[in-house]
């Protein structure tokens, strides 16, 4: 039997993260210069049942039944076995390898549990339908996440621009015309989970306050999601900088965030805010399109450890 391998891509949030937790819209954008693989391989002289996961990007070498039952690996091979009702698949090997940086808010726990759950269930006979993967991928999220809104899930799945409400089906955005961004991490870990803890903390002793940032959130998602329709970069930029403000006015933001932002925008850049958790990870500038490498390299002088140029298509 030939080996059976997917992948998936990162993402970034393009607005609204942070708000889209409390039931505010959010627009998220696959981000496919960087993926997650899953390559799976019949083991047919090991007894069947044997699962072997290899991840060396996380120095992970181990049988399935010796992870622990919270590992997010072995959460997403457990739930695939239990959609397809499969005790005993026939042995395998499972090896997972990403480019996608970890813990930086580009999805990479999420896209590895999406391409594993997409090429075990091919390797079982039947792959499983997009809905049913977002839906575990999103099982697994909640392991570590506790309240993941399910943003990351969906745009990952469905690899198209979305925008998305929390328990509502999501919608697709078309992108009027193409536009690039540039990602620069900080370089500082941030789980995602500590962030929306901390701000659920906060939001607890004083809702009012937050959830008005999070309405003048969503006016911004709004309007965003029209710019992008109709292809007005310009203004886009300028929403994204206001959403960055909002971001800081909620306290997820950090200096080494805001000043790249700073940066970016004391270049010239349309628009630039920080992405995702905050704390660290990585901001999104959007650079007019002659100054793209200019930008990028500012950037880094700025002290980015890395930019991806990342280029979101018009839709065909
Ligand atoms: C995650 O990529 C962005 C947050 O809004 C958390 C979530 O939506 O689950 C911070």
């Amino acid at each position: 039997m030939p080996a059976i391998s997917s992948t998936a891509s990162g993402k970034i949030i393009l607005f609204g993260e942070h708000s889209v937790v409390y039931g505010h819209p959010a627009i998220a954008v696959p981000v496919t210069e960087v993926k997650a693989r899953a390559i799976i391989r019949a083991a047919p002289r090991s007894p069947s049942g044997e699962i072997f996961v290899d991840a060396p990007d996380i120095n992970l070498r181990s049988s399935y039944h010796d992870l622990p039952q919270d590992h997010p690996l072995a959460a997403a091979i457990r739930l695939v076995k239990s959609a397809l009702s499969i005790s005993n698949p026939p042995a395998c090997q499972i090896r997972v390898t990403s480019t996608i940086p970890i813990a930086a808010s580009l999805g990479s726990g999420t896209a590895v549990s999406i391409a594993l759950i997409r090429s075990l269930s091919a390797f079982m006979g039947r792959p499983l339908p997009d809905e049913q993967v977002s839906k575990l991928a999103y099982e697994v999220d909640r392991i570590h996440h506790g309240n993941p809104s399910g943003i990351d899930n969906s745009v990952i799945t469905y690899a198209k621009p979305v925008y998305f409400v929390r328990n509502e089906p999501i919608q697709i955005i078309n992108m009027a015309v193409p536009f690039t961004i540039l990602i620069a991490d900080t370089g500082i870990p941030s789980p995602t989970s500590i962030t929306v803890n901390d701000l659920n903390m906060r939001w607890e002793a004083d809702p009012q306050r937050y959830n008005n940032i999070f309405f003048s959130v969503e006016e911004i998602v709004i309007s965003a999601r029209t710019a992008i329709e109709t292809g007005k970069p310009i203004e886009l930029g300028l929403l994204m900088s206001r959403n960055h403000n909002l971001l800081r006015d909620l306290g997820v933001s950090s200096p080494e965030l805001d000043h790249l932002v700073k940066s970016a925008l004391h270049v010239g850049a349309l628009g630039a805010k920080m992405s995702g958790g905050g704390r660290g990870g990585n901001m999104i500038a959007l650079p007019n399109q002659e100054d793209i490498v200019s930008l990028s390299t500012n950037l880094m002088n700025a002290g980015a450890v890395r930019v991806i140029r990342s280029n979101l298509p018009a839709a065909r």
